[in-house]
């Protein structure tokens, strides 16, 4: 893995501080609500474990597989829901959390969805923003790192389901997609 990197973008120290302020934020912004973490899956993972345990409340948890259809690094913006939530969300403070936020197509979606089911609210956390390729307006109320428009992987995000174990963000070497 380590010789397709072409450059590390944000390092893991630099993540870990990041992940212990939002926590920290969320922790006050939470207080004495009832709330739901939802984590948007695969890609949400390393960065979801990491963040609720710098969340210092009772909370709950639940997980949503999704698909846009579209090539490895493109989203189309149509959003299959492969596994929905287990439990109803009515009254509960939703908090989603994304790997990132790109074309903002797969969030704006489901924001809709979820909004349709009665939940006391709904805001989103991203541990990364690309602002620059947005085609849905998303209002993202917890962002670790704004982007520029450069595919990444690590530290939950893959290409071709590859590199989300690096505890890092980076840019992989141009050859790599050529394979
Ligand atoms: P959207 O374009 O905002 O709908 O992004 C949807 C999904 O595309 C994200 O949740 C990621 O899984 C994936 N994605 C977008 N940009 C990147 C990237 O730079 N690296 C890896 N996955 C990405
Ligand atoms: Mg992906």
């Amino acid at each position: 893995m380590e010789k397709d990197i072409l450059k590390i973008m944000i390092s893991e120290e630099e993540i870990q501080k990041k992940v212990k302020e939002i926590g920290q934020r969320i922790t006050e912004d939470y207080k004495g609500r009832d709330l739901l973490v939802v984590g948007i899956l695969k890609g949400c993972m390393l960065f979801l474990s990491d963040l609720v345990k710098e969340i210092k409340l009772p909370l709950t948890m639940d997980f949503m597989v999704v698909s846009s259809y579209g090539s490895a690094t493109k989203s189309s913006g149509v959003v299959r829901i492969i596994k929905d939530l287990e439990r109803e969300i009515q009254d509960k403070d939703v908090l989603i959390i994304e790997d990132i936020v790109d074309t903002g197509l797969t969030l704006s979606y489901l924001m809709e969805n979820l909004k349709t089911r009665n939940p006391r609210s709904v805001k989103v956390c991203s541990l990364l923003d690309k602002p620059d390729r947005r085609k849905a307006a998303v209002d993202i109320e917890y962002v670790g790192f704004t982007i520029p428009d450069e595919f990444v992987v690590g530290y939950g995000l893959d290409y071709s389901e590859v590199y989300r174990n690096l505890p890092f963000v980076c840019v992989l070497k141009p050859e790599v997609y050529m394979k």
